[in-house]
Parts: structure tokens; C-alpha cells; sequence
């Protein structure tokens, strides 16, 4: 990391023939923790997520819904999509579209500068596809269906039949790069991470790469084939290159040059398009491949993927009405390796938001600002000579910073959380053990009660700055408490542990209050 650099984050782009589950806010939250890391890091950070709009699966829900597929998905945009964003409250600073003029008419000069530097010919396939996952599927991909699908072969991932398809259309040469591929995946081993994605994509493209089929004629929602207009671009090939028409390829040379590379978040299921057709459309284009390529894991219910085609998905507000956005952040950050599938249960999150974030953090806020009003009418004091433990908290902030940056440019983002919770346990084990409400009763331990709440607060204001990624709303909440210098959210993550508030702290609500609710 370093100050000024830049770092471009990209979601994966949503279909937009259903509304938003927690899978979906899980891939946004990620991003968006990592980009406000960066931004608080003092680099130029770009975090950028849309909606996925062409293709066969929209255009069907469009006529299944008697509407036509740009009105479907304007509709869904604006009531299901961006609202998403809202929700859990990401600061994107781009959402692109895939139906914006900027990307259909960039997408284009693209797919025409391939076929003129002889990338993409004429060819056959027949094949089974998905339409769930708008892609060709090997046999290997393929399960028998049971229930009304018995007797059919059904996609593994939407248990849906797949369809048979015979067609004539146009290819892109995606074979000619595997050698270039597989030297990228060697000489750059994070450039897909984590080690076991690497490890399968590596294997993909060593048991050989098939050319992609990449136009469709058999329905036109979509982005006309330049130079043959009675085709349009397959969803997938017109859907990555939001990558890079959002960030100027074709028309903002400037904006391209200071955005591109980008480090691309995806669900693992989508791992093959980005970690291997991407690069070798973007090699084909002499364009620059991306930073890095992660693979995270799944939400599971009930052991299963979640999702709406198969009606397992729970709606993000289902969460946040409850438990608030900040907490939706930090459950899933926390409680999921990222990069691995993790089991969601509301008793789990009931858990660990009482134990973790109101009784950790938020009464740690609560108990240190009330001493600072009740023993030094809201003066943060002065402290006198450290001792050993007012030492070790502040080694112990130094350390949680640096070690979950580190985390972090690892996208360990679980492990990031888990680092800095260590001093949120320190801080109020130190609490426990120096007892200011008992040096508060002897005027001649003044100096060192001031010392140890000065030495909490100041390690609140480190808990503030460093959770401002995660936990935003509370981080800000507490920064303000704290009389904190600027916005929290502009505050150096690489320099938590320095002071930069007061002179007097403010009474502080809670930041998780309790909840009584039953939910689920
Ligand atoms: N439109 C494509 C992506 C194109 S990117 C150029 C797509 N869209 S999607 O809406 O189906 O999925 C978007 C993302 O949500 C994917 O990364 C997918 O892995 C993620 N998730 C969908 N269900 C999920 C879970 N149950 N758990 C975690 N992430 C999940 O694919």
C-alpha cells in the first residue's frame, strides 16, 4: 500500500432477473470493506459494481412478467438493486449497467477490434446450456434431476434442466492462449487466490481450453455483433468488459490508465470467466490483464448454496431491519473465512452480535466515554508516566494495525477482523483489571486514573478508525464521541494508533443496543 497508488475493486455485475439476496450483499460487502480499507490506506480507491443486463434469463423473466426486458430491468434496478447498496450501506463510486450506452458502445469497439486482429472466426457448437448460469455446460457439470425434473439432466448448481442447443455462430480463440495462461498463473501466483481456486483454474486450463462461443442468433436482447448485426454478444463475453468500459477503455484514456488494473471479488461458481476467459480476451485485446482474480465461497442454507431459483434466499433487509447494516457487515466478515462457504444461522448471528459487538465493542464505547464524563466531566485528561499495562496496550494497537493491513492486502478480511479484535479483548480485560471506578475514589490516585482512561480512549479512538471499514455507522458514531479530528472515514488506518481527538468527549447512545426481538 502506499499513498496516492491506485486500487480498483470490482463486485461481479448482478442479473437483474430477481431481486437480491444475502449471497449477493455478501460479494458487495467484501468489496466494499476492502475499498474503504484502501481509501482509509491514502490511495486512490475505485470501487465499482452494476447489474448484469442482457441475455436470455432476463429476457424470459421480461416476458414471463409481460414487460420487455429494458423496463424489467430499470424496474429492478431502482427498487431491488440499487436499494441493495443502501442497505448495507456500500460507498460504491461507480455503478455501471450493462444496457448504458457507455458500455454497449465500448463492449463493441472491443469484440470489432478482436475479429480484426483475426481472434474470432465463424464456427459450429452444440452443446448443453444453462440458462440459470447463461453458460455451455461440460457433462462433468451435469446431475440427474429429481421431482418434476426426473429423467432430465439438470444443472449441479441450479438443479434446473439444461437445453440442448445446436448453433452457428461466432468464436473466440480462446485455445490460443493457454500457454500464455498458464505462464501468467506461474509466474504470478496471486493472480487468482485463494491457493485452491489457483489450483483449480490452473487444472482447467492444463486439461485444455475449448473456444468459446461468443454470440447467440436465436434472440436479439443483447449488443449487436458489429459487423454482423443479426447476432448479439453472448451475455457473458459483453458482461466482463463492464470491467473496463466503466473504467474509460475506449473513451477515457486518463480515467483507464490511472483505474486499470483491477483486483476483481467473485463468487467462486464464476471463477473460470474471470480467471480464465478474461485474461485471454483481454491478452487477445494487448490490454492489461487484472491485478488479482478472488474466488470467495458460497453461503450455504442448509448445505446448499443459497439462492432464490431454488428458494433458499433471505433478503438482506430481513437481517439489517433487525440487526442494522453494521452488523450484517461484520457477522459475515467475521464469522467466514473469506474465500471458504460458510453456513449462515440467525442464532450464530444473534451470538455473536450480543457477545462480540454489543458486549465487546459497544459497552467497551459505552463504559470508557461514561468514566471520562462522570470522573473528568468529559475532559479527556492528560495522562502521567505509563506503566507496564498502559504500555502494552498501546504495543498492542501498533501491532493489530500493522497486522491486519497485512491481512487485509492478503484479503484475509476474517483474519483483518479477528486481529483487531484482540485489542478490543485487551482493552477491556485492562479495564477490569485497573478498576478506575476504584482509583476514582482515591484523590491521590488521580494522575493514574487519567492515565488509564486516557490510555482507553485512546485506544477506543485506534478501535474506531481501524472497524471503520467493517462497521462504519458505529465507527463514525463512536469517532464523533471521541471528538475524533475529521470524518473517521478519512482517518489513516495505517496510523490508527495515533491520537487525533478531543479535547472532551460527548455522551455516546449505544452503539449495538440490545435486541428483544425473536428473529428467523
Ligand atoms: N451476472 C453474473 C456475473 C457477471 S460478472 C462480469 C452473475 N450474476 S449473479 O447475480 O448470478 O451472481 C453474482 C454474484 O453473487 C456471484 O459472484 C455469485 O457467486 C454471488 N452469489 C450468488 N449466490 C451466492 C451465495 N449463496 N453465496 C455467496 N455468493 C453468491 O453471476
Amino acid at each position: 500500500m502506499s499513498d496516492g497508488s491506485s486500487f480498483y475493486v470490482t463486485t461481479p455485475i448482478f442479473y437483474v432477473n430477481d431481486v437480491p439476496h444475502i449471497g449477493h450483499a455478501y460479494t458487495e460487502v467484501a468489496a466494499d470493506v476492502l475499498a474503504r480499507w484502501h481509501r482509509q490506506s491514502g490511495e486512490h480507491a475505485w470501487l465499482l459494481t452494476g447489474t448484469d443486463e442482457h441475455g436470455q434469463k432476463i429476457l424470459r423473466t421480461a416476458i414471463a412478467n409481460g414487460t420487455t426486458p429494458k423496463e424489467w430491468a430499470d424496474r429492478l434496478v431502482e427498487t431491488a438493486w440499487k436499494p441493495l447498496l443502501e442497505t448495507v450501506n456500500i460507498a460504491n463510486d461507480d455503478f455501471i449497467r450493462t444496457t448504458d450506452p457507455r458500455h454497449e458502445v465500448n463492449a463493441a469497439k472491443f469484440l470489432q477490434h478482436l475479429h480484426d486482429s483475426g481472434h474470432i472466426y465463424t464456427g459450429e457448437y452444440e452443446g448443453y446450456y444453462c440458462v440459470g448460469c447463461e453458460e455451455y455446460k461440460q457433462q462433468g457439470d451435469l446431475v440427474d434431476g429429481t421431482g418434476e425434473f426426473e429423467g432430465q439432466l439438470v444443472c449441479a448448481i441450479h438443479s434446473k434442466p439444461v437445453e440442448l442447443l445446436h448453433e452457428k455462430n461466432y468464436f473466440f480463440r480462446t485455445s490460443a492462449f493457454a500457454e500464455q495462461l498458464l505462464a501468467l498463473y506461474e509466474s504470478n501466483p496471486d493472480f487468482v487466490q485463494p491457493e485452491s481456486a489457483r489450483n483449480e483454474v490452473v487444472s482447467w486450463v492444463k486439461n485444455g481450453l475449448a473456444d468459446l462461443s461468443i454470440s447467440r442468433s436465436s434472440f436479439d436482447w443483447g449488443i449487436k455483433v458489429p459487423w454482423d448485426e443479426s447476432h448479439v454478444v453472448y451475455v457473458w463475453f459483453d458482461a466482463l468488459l463492464n470491467y473496463i468500459t466503466a473504467a474509460g477503455y475506449g473513451h477515457d484514456d486518463e480515467k483507464f490508465a490511472r483505474l486499470w488494473p483491477a483486483t476483481h471479488i467473485v463468487g467462486k461458481d464464476i471463477l473460470r470467466f474471470h480467471a480464465v476467459i478474461w485474461p485471454a480476451m483481454l491478452m487477445a485485446a494487448g490490454i492489461d490483464v487484472p491485478k488479482q482474480v478472488f474466488g470467495h465461497g458460497w453461503l450455504l442454507v442448509g448445505g446448499e448454496k443459497m439462492s432464490k431459483s431454488k428458494l433458499t434466499g433471505i433478503a438482506p433487509s430481513q437481517i439489517t431491519d433487525t440487526f442494522g447494516s453494521d452488523a450484517f457487515r461484520y457477522y459475515f466478515m467475521r464469522a467466514i473465512s473469506f474465500g471458504q462457504d460458510g453456513s449462515f444461522s440467525w442464532e450464530d448471528l444473534s451470538a455473536r452480535y450480543q457477545s462480540e459487538l454489543a458486549n465487546g465493542f459497544g459497552n467497551l464505547a459505552s463504559r470508557v466515554i461514561a468514566m471520562v464524563v462522570r470522573y473528568c466531566d468529559g475532559v479527556i485528561p492528560s495522562p502521567g508516566s505509563f506503566e507496564a499495562a498502559d504500555e502494552a496496550i498501546a504495543a498492542t494497537s501498533k501491532r493489530v494495525t500493522d497486522a491486519a493491513g497485512e491481512s487485509i492486502d492478503r484479503l484475509a478480511i476474517h483474519e483483518a477482523i479477528a486481529t483487531v479484535w484482540e485489542l478490543v479483548d485487551e482493552l477491556n480485560g485492562y479495564i477490569t483489571s485497573q478498576e478506575p471506578w476504584g482509583l476514582a475514589k482515591d484523590p491521590a490516585r488521580r494522575l493514574r486514573l487519567e492515565t488509564v482512561l486516557f490510555t482507553a480512549v485512546r485506544g477506543l479512538g485506534t478501535l474506531a478508525v481501524l472497524l471503520s471499514p467493517v462497521v462504519p455507522e458505529a465507527a463514525a458514531k463512536l469517532w464523533t464521541a471521541l471528538d475524533g479530528t475529521g470524518l473517521v472515514g478519512d482517518a489513516r488506518i495505517d496510523r490508527a494508533w495515533e491520537w487525533t481527538g478531543g479535547p472532551k468527549v460527548a455522551p455516546l447512545e449505544a452503539l449495538f443496543p440490545r435486541i428483544e426481538a425473536t428473529v428467523g
